[in-house]
């Protein structure tokens, strides 16, 4: 799938991003916040594009990364960056009235490289999510994106997510 070329070029540009690697580390302190959250019923392809479009225009400047899922009337977030960036961002969605119930999946900050260094925010559909993170963990170099990947392809199998990224589920 053209998308996942443009995931995960190794050669990571971390100054686009403003990322200074930690001193004695290859790479910087990272915050990472996963969540799901409930689409108000009017969100359609169109408000889902315009999200898409303030998050491309506001997150580099941020320094966040990340993709969004939505699908069966769930969104799916994945955010990567500094800490005070991600937690005034989720400040700002805990407040966007186009979704509810906001149920925080993971909260992490380590050093490490990001998962998603070339995204400022791409939207994933719901089909496609199994496929980004099995792409992902295959060229994860660190473990800790690894265990990380693990654990929400094990949600998306068995727990939260279970009704993303499946054929039968009422995808976009
Ligand atoms: C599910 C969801 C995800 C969002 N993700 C982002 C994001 O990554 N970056 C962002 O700037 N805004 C995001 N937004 C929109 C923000 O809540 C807010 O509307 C926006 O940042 C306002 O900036 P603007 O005035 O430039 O549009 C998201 C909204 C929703 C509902």
């Amino acid at each position: 799938m053209a998308l996942f070329g443009k995931t995960h070029t190794m050669s990571h540009n971390f100054q686009s991003h403003g990322d200074e690697p930690l001193p004695g580390h290859a790479f910087p302190l990272l915050y990472n916040m996963v969540y799901c959250s409930r689409a108000t019923p009017s969100i359609d392809d169109a408000a889902v594009d315009q999200i898409i479009a303030s998050s491309r225009r506001n997150n580099p400047a941020q320094g966040i990364t990340g993709m969004l899922v939505f699908g069966s009337g769930i969104f799916f977030q994945w955010l990567e960056g500094p800490r005070h960036s991600v937690m005034e961002l989720m400040a700002t969605l805990q407040t966007d009235a186009r979704h509810a119930s906001i149920v925080t999946l993971s909260t992490t900050e380590e050093v490490r490289e990001r998962l998603f260094p070339d995204w400022d925010m791409e939207l994933v559909t719901a089909l496609d999510i199994r496929d980004v993170l099995v792409d992902a963990l295959e060229h994860a170099r660190d473990e800790k994106n690894t265990a990380a990947l693990r654990l929400l392809l094990q949600e998306l199998d068995f727990g939260q997510l279970g009704g993303l990224g499946r054929s039968d589920s009422n995808s976009r």
